[in-house]
């Protein structure tokens, strides 16, 4: 039988502008550049995303206007690279408002946040959108967020993720604080909720302590989807403990399966069941009209990635804290060092990048598989990977993503994998969880 899929798409300029990889102002982006601050083109895009059945987008985030390229904003600022980024827990309300069944998955930083905060704001979360918030949970990278926030930078990097699992026991305490019958709405006896099912935390930890019970009734899901990124040892501990779903980035069918094998195994240590995590890797299919086609249009946009080296540099620095203007793109790099997203750098330089310039060529962070070809070519080897990783789905997070882009994916790609039987035609279940762990 054909083992079924899931999808999902990874907004990677989370609520910004549109495209800066292709750039806003491309033939196809529209009016991404000038209306990228209001909810149309977000809506349209949950919209079709709903269409073709993905279990979830994740709104991607990000906290300050960087500075580390050249230890100026100039880069960032004139490709709009994570500046403009408006907040995602504003925009999750209003696609979860105009859709049914789709997860709405937005990123919540536990470096920004108290635990309390966000339980608060993702049960209003899960509850306005009928059981379908998630939150995609990250520590921190860029020093500049932090010293937004006070700090004189972010804490070393494997504390973080010991801070985050604190974060989350005291979130998960929080929703949990009102047991599933609390609101009992007695018309006879004129009572709203019963207070012997209502219970204080008292929560004193390392890190936090909050007292509780949360102000906000039982979720409709229990607790939201949880979705986590760390591909660090220390990140994918994190998520083996706590995650529904792991966004991952991989290169190639081999690196998948071991990322796969290895948070599988992680969670059977923590006492969870496998199957309880759904692993989505990261691609960015070139689809055409023909095989030559979206080869032609693979080589045009590699060509446009390549040729705005600073661009690419820039966004590198921002993620891993380094400054790669200080250095000449072609001499090769002694020994780097980054308290920010480790596993991005490591991952670069197992493909054999030594240069500056060969750390943003040697591997697109999406283009794991090398997907091109008409959509019943590129639906075909989907379902081989698939099969040879053992599951569970793919994570759309393509370098172009504009009214143009979106619809190549859910009007003909996902129409394909649908005719092999890989991915649901229907949602089958209400809420969130339950269709991402339907199979
Ligand atoms: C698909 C994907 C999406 C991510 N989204 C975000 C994000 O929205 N915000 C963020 O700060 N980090 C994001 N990250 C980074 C991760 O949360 C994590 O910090 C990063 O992978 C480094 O973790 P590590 O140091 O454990 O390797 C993302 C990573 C991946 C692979």
């Amino acid at each position: 039988m054909t083992q079924m899929f899931h999808l999902a798409w990874f907004v990677a300029n989370g609520f910004g502008v549109q495209g800066f990889h292709d750039g806003w102002n491309s033939p196809w982006s529209g009016t991404n550049g000038r209306d990228f601050a209001k909810a149309d083109f977000y809506v349209d895009f949950v919209r079709s995303l709903e269409r073709a059945g993905f279990d979830y987008i994740m709104l991607e985030d990000s906290s300050n206007v960087p500075y580390t390229f050249g230890q100026s904003h100039e880069t960032y600022v004139k490709h709009a690279i994570a500046t403009p980024k408006h907040d995602p827990a504003q925009l999750a309300p209003i696609l979860a408002y105009v859709t049914q069944h789709i997860g709405i998955v937005a990123t919540l930083s536990t470096a920004e946040y108290h635990p309390y905060m966000l339980a608060r704001q993702m049960g209003s979360l899960d509850h306005i959108s009928g059981g379908r918030a998630g939150w995609n949970i990250v520590t921190g990278s860029n020093d500049g967020t932090a010293q937004n926030y006070g700090h004189k930078g972010h804490h070393p990097h494997d504390e973080r993720y010991d801070r985050a699992d604190e974060f989350v026991e005291v979130a998960q305490q929080l929703w949990a604080s009102w047991e599933p019958g609390a609101v009992v709405m007695d018309r006879d006896t004129g009572t709203f909720a019963d207070h012997s099912k209502i219970h204080p935390i008292n929560y004193e930890g390392t890190y936090y302590s909050s007292r509780g019970p949360l102000n906000v009734a039982p979720l409709p899901q229990g607790r939201p989807v949880i979705c986590q990124a760390g591909g660090s040892p220390r990140g994918k501990e994190f998520a083996a403990r706590t995650a529904d779903t792991i966004i991952a980035s991989a290169k190639g069918v081999a690196e998948m399966k071991a990322f796969r094998d290895d948070i599988r195994a992680r969670m059977v240590a923590y006492g969870r069941k496998p199957d309880d995590c759904k692993i989505l890797f990261l691609v960015d299919p070139v689809l055409g009209e023909s095989a030559e086609h979206a080869a032609e249009r693979k080589v045009r946009a590699k060509a446009e990635f390549d040729a705005n080296l600073d661009r690419e540099l820039a966004n590198l620095s921002r993620v891993t804290g380094i400054d790669f203007a200080a250095m000449d793109p072609d001499e090769p790099f002694g020994e780097l060092k980054s308290n920010g997203h480790q596993s991005v750098l490591a991952n670069r330089i197992a493909d054999g990048a030594r240069t500056p310039r060969e750390l943003v060529t040697s591997r697109s962070s999406t283009d794991s598989l090398g997907l091109s070809g008409t959509p019943e070519a590129v639906a075909a080897q989907m379902e081989e990977v698939m099969a040879e990783v053992g599951g569970d789905g793919f994570l759309f997070g393509p370098r172009t993503v504009n009214r143009r882009s979106i619809m190549e994916i859910t009007e003909g790609l996902v129409p394909a994998l649908q005719r092999r039987g890989l991915v649901r035609t229907a949602y089958d279940y209400p809420t969130f969880r339950e269709n991402l762990l339907a199979y």
